[in-house]
């Protein structure tokens, strides 16, 4: 096989209230659910032949955990961190930790809102950030993600 076409396993990951998509400030954020957003990240990643696995939770230490449980075996991460990504040193740090590229994503233009959205504690350290594309912001992530990927394998 040649090294491109080999698996590629990326971990999606969803932060704090992600989990509320569709009836959480819908005009904000969407009326699609996180089943859905899901299930058309899946189709996305099947089309792009890679493998994906897709986490939320609530909780800081949870991500942390995941992010420490799943690096080892994934490629990178795509991550919006909700309200984590402005406050979470401790994220970051997972993250880098584990030495996987990430791309960061948001459903809003967090630039566009309030000041306290406009520093994120990852950016800084993710490969890429896609904003304001409300769902498609973590398809875009997730093919950045490949294609850079890809490009380094080669
Ligand atoms: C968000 C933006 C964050 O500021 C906010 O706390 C969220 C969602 C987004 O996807 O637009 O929970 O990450």
């Amino acid at each position: 096989m040649a090294p491109e076409l080999e698996e590629v396993k990326i971990a999606v990951l969803h932060g704090p209230n992600l989990n509320l998509l569709g009836r959480r400030e819908p005009e904000i954020y969407g009326r699609e659910t996180l089943s859905e957003l899901d299930a058309r990240l899946a189709e996305t990643a099947r089309g792009l032949e890679v493998d994906l696995v897709s986490f939320q939770s609530n909780s800081e230490g949870a991500l942390i955990d995941e992010v420490q449980r799943l690096g080892p075996g994934v490629d990178g991460f795509v991550i919006n961190a909700g309200g984590y990504s402005h406050t979470s040193i401790a994220l970051c740090d997972a993250l880098v930790g584990v030495g996987r590229p990430f791309v960061e994503v948001h459903l809003s233009n967090v630039m566009a809102r309030e000041p306290f959205r406009h520093h994120s504690r990852l950016a800084g350290k993710a490969i890429g950030a896609i904003m304001g594309f409300g769902a498609e912001s973590y398809l875009f992530g997730l093919r950045g993600l490949v294609s850079y990927l890809r490009r380094q394998s080669r």
